[in-house]
């Protein structure tokens, strides 16, 4: 793992979102793999701006997003698709039909099969953006997973639907599946990049970091990833040994 520290987020942002630019720009027809929450925001602001100032163009790049809740179409204003038109699409010269956010709505098993082949049909994902939650998942991929699942239907732990309930008008509204790219298809992807920062992700960082790579912590995996990079600031970063 390549380990990058910054003083601040908005340093952490400007630097992750620098690795995508360069990307798209050496290649317009880039596959990438997206997340939402509140980590990437921020990178998303600056491919934004980016785009706006020096014109860097999406209209060729395909995305494909970690994951989504069970039973929410791209309508309610909390599904990941909506998440994704309004803090990114919708603000680049990307085409929408290029844009892929697993469905949760439906046969869900053929959901997740028709998202891994669609996946393969554009070549695999090329970098993907990832966070961190603070119990170690990655995607809704929660302690205990198999590091050989491929997209499927996930529970959400009682961590994550805690660490979700800010963004539901009621906790009992907080579906508890998802359909979820798993630990295989993170790994499948060429590069790997994760945005963690604030104290709260400390813990799972080290662990991540510098602990066993094992289900307990699902993103110790990336121990394995033959090109991650994880951008840190220093908050994040404070229980790292050295
Ligand atoms: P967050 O979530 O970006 O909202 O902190 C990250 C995650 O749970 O993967």
């Amino acid at each position: 793992m390549d380990v990058k520290k910054f003083d601040t987020v908005e340093a952490l942002n400007r630097a992750a979102a620098a690795e995508i630019i360069d990307a798209v720009k050496g290649n317009p027809e880039l596959v990438l793999g997206l997340s939402t929450g509140n980590s990437p925001i921020g990178v998303y602001q600056n491919l934004i701006a980016d785009h706006r100032n020096n014109g860097t163009s999406y209209k060729d790049v395909k995305t494909f997003n970690l994951d989504e809740y069970e039973g929410l179409d791209g309508n309610s204003p909390q599904s990941y698709r909506y998440f994704m038109n309004e803090q990114l699409f919708d603000h680049l010269d990307i085409v929408l039909e290029n844009t892929y956010v697993p469905s949760g709505i439906g046969d869900l098993a053929r959901n997740c099969a028709d998202y891994e082949r669609q996946i393969q049909e554009a070549g695999g994902i090329a970098i993907q953006l990832i966070g961190i939650g603070t119990n170690g998942h990655i995607a809704f991929n929660e302690p205990g997973t198999s590091f050989d699942t491929l997209t499927h239907v996930a529970e959400l732990s009682q961590a994550t639907i805690a660490a979700n309930a800010k963004y539901f008008p009621s906790p009992s509204d907080i579906p508890n599946r998802a359909i979820s790219m798993g630990i295989q298809s993170i790994m499948n992807a060429r590069k790997v990049i994760m945005v963690a920062f604030g104290q709260s992700k400390a813990q799972a960082i080290k662990e991540m970091i510098e602990g066993p790579i094992t289900t307990e912590l699902p993103a110790s995996v990336l121990q394995n990833h033959p090109h991650a990079v994880i951008f840190l600031d220093s908050e994040a970063a404070s229980l790292l040994s050295e």
